[in-house]
């Protein structure tokens, strides 16, 4: 039975945000919700409750992804052979890729409990240290958004992850003693969308690191079908290909335009989502043929119609858009740089030739400079 499963009430739990810790659950929905509804990678409160029956609960059901899911399935069976908790694992890349899913999986995997939190929900090193001295021998801690940790309980954690010990501190001012509390083996999973702001020390107490990229049309097209058995509706091959290919390289937008293509199909179509559905339904939602949302398209047209192609700095960028740069830096600009739209270079964002052409636009009389560099490392 659906309620009897272990990573059921783990799922509740984590789509609950973080009930269990003090300080603002860490919401992905609100810190940085952006873009139009449908094609937004980040999670709003839809889709929490749609992705639970859908998050596939073993490696083997994960798709896509063959490094990360082969370097992990070897950590995993490693400390599975040992009988010891894994290193500690730490997951970036881009919202809706799968590092709460993975997260809950190496907990499904390994048979032990999962505990939920966020960076965002713990602002005191006492709201870690009252999850750290709860915790059980071998659980995993997965802590969502770990960049956005407060500085003192970073530093508490890389002691509780390197030592095993945490370090209460009893009473105020000038008679405070720290009392070492020791703690059992415990594996902690960070995600994170930007791998780069975890500073070294933290950074170098995870044992594997593993990077997220976007999925290829063909894997999403698999999530697609999957996803369509599991809500019991008829899905045809070109009704698939078409969700795929308009999903951004994200299994959690291709969820969602299956639901809103389930939705056409049911109201004005005969319930089949065939091709002519996808294709209505997306045109419905203005998702356009690459998948790009409101956000992309508006950061490609500030681009091109007020920097002429740039160079722009990301920050005046985000102005012009009226987004925090965060929000363009993490959730914007990883799949616009993929899909060769966007450049990103020493002296700003530049403009491709596939962006003029992508906008319909004819590129301005400025030189375009050098070739656009390759992303950073996610290091
Ligand atoms: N590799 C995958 N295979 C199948 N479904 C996936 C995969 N990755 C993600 N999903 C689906 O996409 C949704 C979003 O994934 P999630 O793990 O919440 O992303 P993130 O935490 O990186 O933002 C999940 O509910 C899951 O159903
Ligand atoms: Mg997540």
């Amino acid at each position: 039975m659906a309620e009897d499963h272990p990573a059921v009430a783990a799922e509740a739990r984590a789509d609950e945000g973080s009930s269990m810790s003090a300080g603002s659950p860490a919401d992905e929905g609100s810190s940085m919700s952006a873009g139009s509804p449908v094609v937004d990678p980040v999670a709003d409160v839809d889709d929490r409750a749609a992705e639970g029956a859908l998050r596939p609960r073993m490696l083997a059901e994960f798709v896509g992804q063959r490094v990360v899911r082969e370097q992990l399935s070897l950590v995993l069976d490693a400390a599975r052979g040992r009988s010891h908790a894994p290193d500690h694992i730490l997951l970036s890349g881009p919202p809706g890729l799968g590092k709460t899913t993975l997260a809950m999986i190496v907990s499904q995997e390994l048979g032990v409990p999962l505990r939920v939190t966020s960076g965002p929900a713990i602002q005191h090193p006492g709201d870690l240290a009252a999850i750290l001295t709860s915790l059980e021998e071998g659980e995993v801690l997965f802590l969502d958004e770990i960049h956005r940790m407060a500085r003192p309980a970073e530093e508490m954690l890389y002691v509780a992850m390197e030592d095993l010990r945490v370090d209460v501190v009893v009473g105020k001012g000038p008679g405070a003693t720290a009392i070492p509390l020791g703690l059992p083996p415990f594996t902690v999973v960070g995600a994170t969308t930007r791998a780069g702001m975890l500073p070294g020390p933290l950074r170098d107490r995870f044992g594997f690191t593993g990077h997220l990229d976007f999925y290829e049309p063909a894997e999403l097209e698999q999530i697609v079908r999957r996803s369509a058995a599991l809500l019991g509706v008829r899905l045809t091959a070109e009704g698939g290909r078409e969700i795929a290919r308009r999903s951004r390289g994200t299994p959690r937008i291709a969820n969602r335009l299956l639901r809103r293509v389930r939705d056409w199909a049911q109201v004005r179509g005969d319930g089949v989502l065939d091709e002519r559905a996808a294709r209505s339904a997306l045109e419905v939602y203005a998702v356009d043929e690459r998948g790009l949302d409101r956000l992309d398209r508006s950061v490609l047209e500030a681009l091109c119609l007020r920097f002429g192609g740039g160079p722009v700095g990301l920050s005046t960028l985000a102005v012009a858009v009226g987004e925090e740069p965060e929000t363009v830096e993490t959730v914007a600009e990883p799949f616009l740089v993929r899909e060769g739209l966007l450049g990103r270079t020493p002296r700003g964002r530049i403009a491709t030739p596939a962006t003029w052409q992508h906008l319909g636009l004819r590129p301005t009389g400025r030189v375009q400079p050098e070739l656009p560099l390759a992303e950073p490392p996610p290091a």
